[in-house]
């Protein structure tokens, strides 16, 4: 099998997660043969040979993060200049992010579910995990940890040719965090999150307040 990867980050290849998290995935996709050639939406240069690969491979896998509850806006843009396919290929997605409930990413899951059909390829599924925020600022072991349980997803990936298996539903972890961890969470957010987003603020020149409504 040979894949063509497209990394739809707006951030450039070095401080993109989804970049790290493609190296692990690819890791282990690669381990019975597999093979690939792999392109980031954020280096505009690439736009032309991205294309002419999405009609030349018939097994896509487009990795993105959530921005703002959905798809990256560059992606979308890159996304609109393709045309439609409708010769079988099958197009599977890695979706991530930086907070850990499943529940928000399922709006953009549904998306890309629609988004493939309305390429004209065979939906075979999003790999589905939050709980990303950190690969940028970790490095060795630490980023390790958070990264390298894609490699058995990328296993998995290359076996079956989709995301449809129990393992890879079972990846996403919670849809909801315990209600004690969401209470704590919230507790930071109204006391060293807040203190943490003022002093930020200030340092920008900002003199209202950082809950200030103008127009409510
Ligand atoms: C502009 C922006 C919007 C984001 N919106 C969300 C969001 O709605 N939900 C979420 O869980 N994470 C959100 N994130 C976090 C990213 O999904 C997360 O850090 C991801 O791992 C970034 O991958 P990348 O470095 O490849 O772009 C956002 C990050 C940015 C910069």
């Amino acid at each position: 099998m040979h894949v063509l990867i497209i990394n739809g980050s707006p951030r450039i290849k070095e401080y993109s997660n989804t970049d790290k998290i493609l190296e692990k995935f690819i890791k282990g996709m690669c381990e019975n043969g597999t093979t690939y050639e792999q392109f980031e939406v954020s280096d505009l240069k690439q736009w032309d040979k991205i294309r002419e690969a999405y009609y030349n491979n018939s097994k896509i896998l487009i990795a993105l993060p959530l921005y703002v509850e959905c798809i990256p806006g560059l992606l979308l843009e890159f996304l609109e200049t393709l045309k439609p396919k409708n010769d079988g290929t099958g197009m599977a997605f890695i979706l991530q992010s930086g907070f850990a409930e499943g529940i928000q990413l399922r709006c953009g899951e549904a998306y890309l579910k629609i988004l493939a059909q309305k390429l004209g390829c065979e939906y075979l599924g999003t790999l589905v995990k939050g709980d990303n925020f950190s690969i940028r600022f970790f490095e060795g072991e630490q980023r390790d940890k958070v990264t390298d349980p894609y490699t058995e997803m990328g296993r998995e990936y290359s076996i079956n040719g989709d995301f449809s298996s129990e393992a890879c539903r079972r990846f996403t972890g919670p849809e909801v965090l315990p209600a004690h961890i969401r209470f704590i969470v919230g507790l930071l957010q109204k006391t060293l999150a807040k203190k943490m987003f003022k002093k930020i603020a200030e340092d920008w020149g900002c003199t209202k307040e950082i809950d200030y409504r103008p127009y409510q």
